[in-house]
C-alpha cells in the first residue's frame, strides 16, 4: 500500500497579524479590481472639474463645461415670460368686462388666474374656493364687498382691515358684550331675532324683543332689513349663509365679542395682471355681477 506524498503548499504570505489563530493574509488585489479602482479615481476628478463640484465661499465652482441647472431654469422662466408678455399686456390694457368675449384672452386668464389661486389665495380660501370659518366661499354669489369685478379687483389690491395697505377695505362691528355697549338680556334677544331671520329655531318672544335692540344698534351696518350692506361688509343675516356660524352660541359670540376678518393686500405682491387675472377667475367662480 503506497500512500500519496502529501504536497505541503508553501505558506502564503502573512502581515503578520493574527489573533486567537486567525493569520490575516497579504494576496495582492485582483488586477481588473485595482484597475477599476483607479479608474473610478480618474473619473471622480475628471468629474469635478468638468462640473459644478467644489464648494467656494460664496459659490461652488461652476466646471468648464458650464452647466448650470439655475440658469436652465432661469432660461425657461425667461422662455415662458417672453411667450406670455404680449398676453399679459392685453390683460392690463383690456376692458374688464370683455375679456370674456376674446376667447384667448379668456383661456390664459382663466389659467394665470387659477395659478395665481392656488399659489397664493387656496391657503385662506381653500383649494376649491369654497372658504372656511372666518374665510368667505368665493364659490356663492354671496359678497360681503361686492361681487363685481371692479369690487373683486379692489379687494384683491388693497385687502381687508390690514394695516399695511392704507386703501384697505375697513369697518369694525362694536364687541357689544365685552364692551359693554349692550346688557346681557339684549343680546340674548337679539341673538334669538337674528335667528328668526333665517327661520332658525329661535324664542319668538325674545326675537320680537331682539327686533328693536336690533334696529337701534344693528341696522346701521346690517340695514334695516338685515340684508347687509356692502359699504360696510357687513354681511346678509337672513340668508342663512354664514361667515363665522350660524348656531346660537356662533352668533353670540359674533354679537358679544365681533369679528375682525382681516385680508392681506395683493398690489405690491402680485402684478397687475396677476391681480385681474385672479380677479377673473374669482369672479366668474361665483358667477360674476
Ligand atoms: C390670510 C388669509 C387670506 C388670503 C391669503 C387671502 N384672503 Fe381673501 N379674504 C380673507 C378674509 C378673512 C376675507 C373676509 C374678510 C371679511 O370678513 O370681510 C377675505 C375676503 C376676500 C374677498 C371678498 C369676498 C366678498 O364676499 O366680498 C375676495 C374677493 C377675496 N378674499 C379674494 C382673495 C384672493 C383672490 C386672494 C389671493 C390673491 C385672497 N383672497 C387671499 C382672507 C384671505
Ligand atoms: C359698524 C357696523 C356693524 C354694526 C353696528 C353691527 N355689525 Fe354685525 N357685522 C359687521 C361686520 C363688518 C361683520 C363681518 C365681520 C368680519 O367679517 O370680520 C359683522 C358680522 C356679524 C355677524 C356674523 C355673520 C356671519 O355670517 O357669521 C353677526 C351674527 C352680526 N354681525 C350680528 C350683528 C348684530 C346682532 C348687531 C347689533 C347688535 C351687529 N351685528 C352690529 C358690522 C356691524
Amino acid at each position: 500500500m503506497s500512500r500519496k506524498p502529501v504536497v505541503k503548499k508553501p505558506d502564503p504570505e502573512t502581515t503578520g497579524h493574527e489573533w486567537d489563530g486567525i493569520q490575516e493574509f497579504n494576496n495582492p488585489l485582483p488586477r481588473w479590481w485595482l484597475w477599476t479602482f483607479y479608474l473610478t479615481i480618474v473619473w471622480g476628478i475628471g468629474y469635478t472639474i468638468a462640473y459644478p463640484a467644489w464648494p467656494m465661499l460664496t459659490h461652488a465652482t461652476r466646471g468648464f463645461i458650464g452647466t448650470s441647472t439655475r440658469d436652465d431654469v432661469a432660461a425657461e422662466i425667461a422662455a415662458f415670460d417672453a411667450a406670455n408678455a404680449p398676453l399679459e399686456a392685453k390683460l392690463v390694457a383690456a376692458d374688464l368686462g370683455g375679456i370674456a368675449a376674446d376667447p384667448e384672452l379668456a383661456n390664459f386668464t382663466r389659467n394665470a388666474g387659477a395659478a395665481v389661486f392656488r399659489t397664493n389665495c387656496a391657503t385662506c380660501h381653500g383649494a376649491g374656493a369654497a372658504g372656511a370659518k372666518g374665510y368667505p366661499n368665493l364659490l356663492d354669489n354671496d359678497w360681503l364687498w361686492g361681487g363685481s369685478i371692479d369690487d373683486i379687483v379692489l379687494t384683491i389690491s388693497h385687502g381687508i382691515r390690514n394695516t399695511t395697505d392704507a386703501d384697505a377695505r375697513y369697518s369694525q362691528m362694536p364687541a357689544f358684550g365685552k364692551d359693554g355697549i349692550l346688557e346681557r338680556g339684549q343680546i340674548e334677544a337679539v341673538v334669538e331675532y337674528v335667528l328668526s331671520l333665517s327661520s332658525a329655531e329661535h324664542d319668538a318672544a325674545k326675537a320680537t324683543e331682539g327686533l328693536t335692540v336690533f334696529a337701534d344698534n344693528c341696522a346701521a351696518c346690517h340695514g334695516e332689513d338685515a340684508k347687509g350692506m356692502r359699504e360696510q361688509g357687513a354681511p346678509n343675516l337672513v340668508d342663512a349663509i354664514w361667515l363665522y356660524g350660524g348656531s346660537r352660541a356662533a352668533i353670540t359670540e359674533s354679537v358679544m365679542n365681533a369679528r375682525f376678518g382681516v385680508m392681506p393686500a395683493w398690489a405690491d405682491r402680485l402684478s397687475e395682471a396677476e391681480i385681474r387675472a385672479v380677479a377673473a377667475y374669482v369672479h366668474q367662480l361665483g358667477g360674476g355681477e
